[in-house]
C-alpha cells in the first residue's frame, strides 16, 4: 500500500480498489494526509483563498432529507435579503479585502432571476470573482449568469450512488443533477462540486465513486463535508459522518487533483475543533467565511453548531490570518482561479 500511495504522489493516479482499501484501512492515513499535504504544497502554494459567503436566501423548494432548511421544516424562519442588503454585504466583502464573493442560496424563485443578474453586474463593476451556488438553474440561465460575468459555480452531486441520491432527494432527479454539471461546464465557469461523507446506507464503495467522479468531470473545486445531522429532519437520528473518514476522502481528491482549489470547509469545523486546520493540512487550500449578520447567519442553518464563531467580520479576518500564519500558511492576494486555465486566461498575472 505505501508503495502505491508513494507512486500516487507522483501518478495522481490511484484504481478503484485502492482507493477503497485505502478508505477501509487506516495503518496509512498519515502517509495519504502527508502526500496530500505535499502535492497541495508543490501544485497550489502556500497561499489560502479566502471567499465571502453570503447566504442570501434559506427559502428552499426542496426537501432533502439531511438538509436543515428543507422546505418541509416549517421551524425555519425564512428570510430572502434585498438587492441593496446583498449588494451592501458584498461592499463589505470587498472593503475586507475579499477577492471573490459567493452567492448562496437555497434553490427558489424568492430572488428572480432579473435580480440576481442586476446584483452580478453590480458587483462585477469591482474588481471581483463571483461564485454563484443557487441549485438547479436552467441552461439558460446559467448562461446569461456566466454572460454577466459570475466566474464559478457550485453544485454538489451530494453522492454518486443514484439511489442513495433518490432516497436522499425527493422529487429531484440524479441524471438533472448531471446535466447541470456538464451545462455549467460547457457554458465555461470553473465548475466546483463534492459530496456529503455520512450519509445514511452510503457505501465505500460508494465514496470511492464519488472521487473518481470528481476527477472524471475534471473539475475546478471539490468540497467535502461531513453529515451532521439536524434535529429538524426526518433523518434526525442518523449518526454524523465521521470526520477521519471525511478528511480521507478530501486527501484522496488532492493526490489524484494535484491543481484544484479544496476548500476545507465549515462542517469539517463544525463537528471537530480545529477540523479547518487541520483540513487545510491534509490538501485543503481555500476557506470560504460566512460575513452575513448574526441574525442571517443563524436563519441559514442548514446544521447545527454551524456559526461557531461570532466575531465581527474585521476580527474574524484577524483571527483566520493568525491561524494561517500558525501553521505557516497567507492569505492569497489574489482571486485564486483554478490553475487549470492558467494559459488560456487574460487575467494570468492573477498566478503570480
Ligand atoms: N450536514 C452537512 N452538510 C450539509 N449540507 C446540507 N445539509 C447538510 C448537513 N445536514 C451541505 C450540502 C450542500 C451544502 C450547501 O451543504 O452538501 O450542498
Amino acid at each position: 500500500m505505501e508503495n502505491i500511495i508513494k507512486n500516487a504522489e507522483n501518478t495522481h493516479i490511484l484504481n478503484k480498489s485502492d482507493i477503497i482499501n485505502l478508505l477501509c484501512c487506516n495503518d496509512y492515513d498519515s502517509l495519504i494526509f502527508k502526500t496530500a499535504d505535499n502535492i497541495r504544497k508543490k501544485f497550489v502554494g502556500n497561499d489560502i483563498h479566502l471567499r465571502a459567503l453570503i447566504e442570501f436566501s434559506n427559502v428552499c423548494q426542496n426537501n432533502c432529507l439531511y438538509c436543515g432548511i428543507r422546505r418541509s421544516n416549517k421551524f425555519v424562519q425564512r428570510y430572502t435579503l434585498s438587492k441593496s442588503e446583498i449588494i451592501n454585504y458584498a461592499n463589505t466583502a470587498i472593503n475586507l479585502g475579499y477577492k471573490t464573493i459567493v452567492l448562496q442560496s437555497g434553490e427558489s424563485q424568492a430572488l428572480p432571476s432579473k435580480d440576481i443578474i442586476e446584483i452580478i453586474k453590480e458587483i462585477k463593476k469591482s474588481d471581483i470573482a463571483i461564485t454563484l451556488s443557487l441549485g438547479e438553474k436552467s441552461y439558460e440561465e446559467y448562461k446569461t449568469f456566466r454572460e454577466i460575468g459570475a466566474d464559478r459555480y457550485l453544485l454538489r452531486i451530494e453522492t454518486t450512488d443514484p439511489n442513495l441520491y433518490q432516497n436522499m432527494h425527493p422529487n429531484m432527479s440524479f441524471q438533472n443533477r448531471l446535466l447541470c454539471l456538464k451545462n455549467l461546464k460547457e457554458i465555461g465557469f470553473e465548475v466546483g462540486t463534492g459530496s456529503l461523507v455520512g450519509l445514511p446506507n452510503q457505501s465505500i464503495n460508494s465514496l470511492a465513486d464519488d472521487i473518481l467522479f470528481f476527477k472524471e468531470i475534471d473539475a475546478d473545486m471539490i468540497g467535502v463535508g461531513p453529515l451532521i445531522t439536524h434535529p429538524q429532519t426526518p433523518i434526525k437520528d442518523s449518526r454524523n459522518g465521521d470526520f477521519n473518514l471525511t478528511l480521507k476522502v478530501m486527501a484522496l481528491t488532492r493526490i489524484l487533483m494535484p491543481d484544484i482549489n479544496i476548500p476545507a470547509t465549515t462542517a469539517m469545523e463544525a463537528i471537530q475543533q480545529n477540523g479547518r486546520t487541520i483540513a487545510l493540512q491534509c490538501g485543503a487550500n481555500v476557506v470560504m467565511p460566512n460575513i452575513m449578520d448574526n441574525i442571517h447567519k443563524d436563519s441559514y442553518n442548514i446544521y447545527p453548531n454551524k456559526n461557531f464563531y461570532q466575531h465581527s467580520n474585521e476580527n474574524y479576518k484577524i483571527l483566520l490570518e493568525d491561524k494561517f500564519k500558525a501553521i505557516g500558511r497567507k492569505i492569497s492576494t489574489n482571486k485564486g482561479y483554478s490553475l487549470k486555465y492558467k494559459d488560456k486566461r487574460k487575467d494570468n498575472h492573477e498566478y503570480s
